[in-house]
Order: structure tokens, then sequence, then C-alpha cells
């Protein structure tokens, strides 16, 4: 065969693929997509490259949101990097015998010494370090600029999308630093602030609508004062929690399903508007139940004075 031959065979082998991959689309009958789906090249026929779509819309000084860059992220690296990864894609729901909810996942919720109380095994996600919620340069802490604007960013979640509840005896990493959906315990905490949450507790807490509040230890403790005033009056299902995984240019943040907010200083009425559009959003996200996990709990939301978990009040 000559060249031109080869190339007109090849097209044609990459048309019929394609077509083959079409009809596919319906992802096995579920009306749902899983993660392990991510890493099925023929379900993602089932995402069209709009909702894949990453926004990232840096705010201006006014408020306003500025230039819009649009990244597509239609290929399956890109899907990895929006859903994070876990390092065993292929044997998910762990042990046998454990009671699962009705899209097969490992059911939420309930405690189970097979697979997780909330209370044994925590060290998988964290080791209890008070490296991550120590400043240990106090006197210098990270200069805040009123040149950094507030930086939202948000990812389009199919809303087929269900994140994976793992037991403790797997790891679960995530792509971004701070993700605004991914994989999960099957426990989620009880809302209010913590000495610290691990990112796998806290994005359940997302999933069923709340607000979560990040700041890196060596933030200015007023701003963090100012970050949490905001976010305890306007929304009492939320979650603070400090994180060295902030970067020191923006070392505040909100993070709601699909959405992530940072902050070199904080900006009441930037901060205040994302709670209002963000909130009680995700597949749950009006999910009223409280959690289970309360290791290291400083206070409940409902000491603060908000215990209104149905609505954003300010
Ligand atoms: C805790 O802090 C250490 C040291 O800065 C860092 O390497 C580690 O990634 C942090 N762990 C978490 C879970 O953020
Ligand atoms: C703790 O981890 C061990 C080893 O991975 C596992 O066998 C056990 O089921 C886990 N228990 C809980 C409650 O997480
Ligand atoms: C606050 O919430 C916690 C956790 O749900 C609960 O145990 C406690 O009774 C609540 N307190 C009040 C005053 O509602």
């Amino acid at each position: 065969m000559n060249s031109t031959g080869i190339r007109i065979t090849f097209t044609f082998l990459l048309l019929l693929e394609i077509t083959l991959v079409l009809q596919l689309a319906g992802v096995n009958g579920r009306s749902y997509l899983t993660e392990d789906d991510l890493y099925d090249p023929s379900a993602l026929s089932d995402l069209t490259s709009d909702s894949q779509d990453e926004f990232v819309l840096p705010l201006n000084d006014d408020g306003e949101k500025g230039k819009a860059i649009r990244e597509t992220a239609d290929d399956l690296q890109g899907l990895m990097e929006i859903f994070g990864q876990t390092t065993t894609p292929a044997s998910k729901h762990g042990k046998k015998g454990l009671a699962k909810d009705e899209h097969g996942r490992v059911q939420m919720g309930v405690a189970s010494d097979q697979c997780d109380d909330a209370k044994t095994n925590l060290t998988v996600d964290w080791d209890g370090s008070v490296a991550n919620y120590t400043c240990f340069h106090p006197e210098t802490r990270f200069p805040q600029s009123p040149y950094l604007q507030p930086l939202q960013e948000c990812e389009v979640i199919p809303d087929a999308y269900r994140p994976e509840h793992f037991c403790m005896d797997k790891q679960i990493h995530y792509k971004h630093n701070i993700p605004s959906s991914g994989d999960h315990r099957p426990l989620w905490p009880k809302f209010g602030e913590y000495l610290y949450v691990p990112t796998q507790r806290w994005l359940h807490n997302i999933e069923h609508g709340a607000v979560v509040m990040l700041y890196h230890p060596c933030a200015h403790p007023m701003e963090v004062k100012r970050l949490r005033s905001i976010v305890t009056r306007c929304f009492g299902k939320h979650v603070i929690t400090p994180s060295t995984l902030l970067p020191p240019e923006r070392p505040l943040a909100l993070v709601a399903w699909g959405c992530r907010l940072q902050m070199s200083l904080v900006d009441d009425n930037i901060a205040e508007d994302f709670i209002r559009q963000k909130a009680l959003h995700g597949p749950e996200g009006n999910y009223p139940k409280e959690g289970q996990f309360d290791q290291w709990l400083i206070k409940f939301a409902n000491e603060t004075g908000n215990a209104d978990y149905s609505r954003v009040t300010c």
C-alpha cells in the first residue's frame, strides 16, 4: 500500500472507532458515572466537552468577574485532574459484605469496624503532625496583598458523577491541593471548626452542600478571624480547618461543590457572594444529616449561634 492508501485506511478505522464509542454512550445502562468510568474511554463519550470545561475567573478590585480563561478538559488526563485520582481505581468498593447504597457504593453515614468508624486507622489520611496546624514563623506571617485579587475557580462536574466511598484500608490522593469534588470517606465530619480535618473527610461535606473554610496556619490571624466570622454568620453548615496545602500568596479559601475561592485578603462581598451562590449545591446538596466524625473538633457549628443547616443566613 502506498502512503495515501495507509492514511485513508487509518482515517476509516478512526471514524469507525469514534462511531463505536458514541454507540456505547449511556455507560452500560447506568444513569450515573463513577470514577472507574473515567478510566474507561467508552464511558467518556457520555461527557460532552461543554460539561467538562474548567473556568478560572479572576475577580478584579471591584469584585467584578474579569477575563475568563477557559480550559477544556475533554480528554482522560484532564478528567482525572478534575476528579483526582485514587491509588487503586480498579478495586474500589473495599471488602465484600459491607452495606452498599443504591449506586453500589459503601453506605455512607454508617460506622463500620470493617471499613470506617471515624476513629480507627485515621493516620491513613493524617499522621497528626503539628506541622499541619502550626505556623513556625508567627512573627513573619504571609504578607497580604491588595493587588492579589481573589481567585475563583470552578469545574463543571457532570450531574451523573458519583464520587466513591473508600474504606480506611485505602489511600485517597487528589491531583489538586484544594479539590472541589472527588472520592472520600464514608463518614463525614460534624459541622464546625477543627484543629484539623483531612481533605478525604471534608470533601464529603461539600457533596452535601456544605461550605468549607481553609486557612494556612501562617495566614494573618485577623484575616482568619474575619473569614471565620463571615462563614459562621452566613451558613451553619460549614467546616473550618487549617491546611498547609494553601499557597502563601492566597492562604485563605472557601470551597463548595465544584468551586473554590482563594484570597490573599478577605473581601467580605466576594466571600458572602460565594457562599450565597455555591452553598447547598452538590449531588446531595440539601442532605441535612449531621456527620459522625468529630476527631480534633474545637467547636460545633451550632455553638457559633448559627444552627441553620438548611439555608444561607446572610
Ligand atoms: C502536613 O505538613 C507536612 C509538612 O509541611 C506536609 O509535607 C504534608 O503534606 C502535610 N499533610 C497534609 C495532609 O496536609
Ligand atoms: C484498619 O486497617 C486495617 C488494615 O488495612 C484493616 O484491616 C481494618 O479493617 C481497618 N479498620 C477500620 C475500622 O478502618
Ligand atoms: C449542637 O450540635 C451537636 C452535634 O450535632 C449536638 O450534639 C448538640 O446537642 C447541639 N447543641 C445544641 C445546643 O443544639
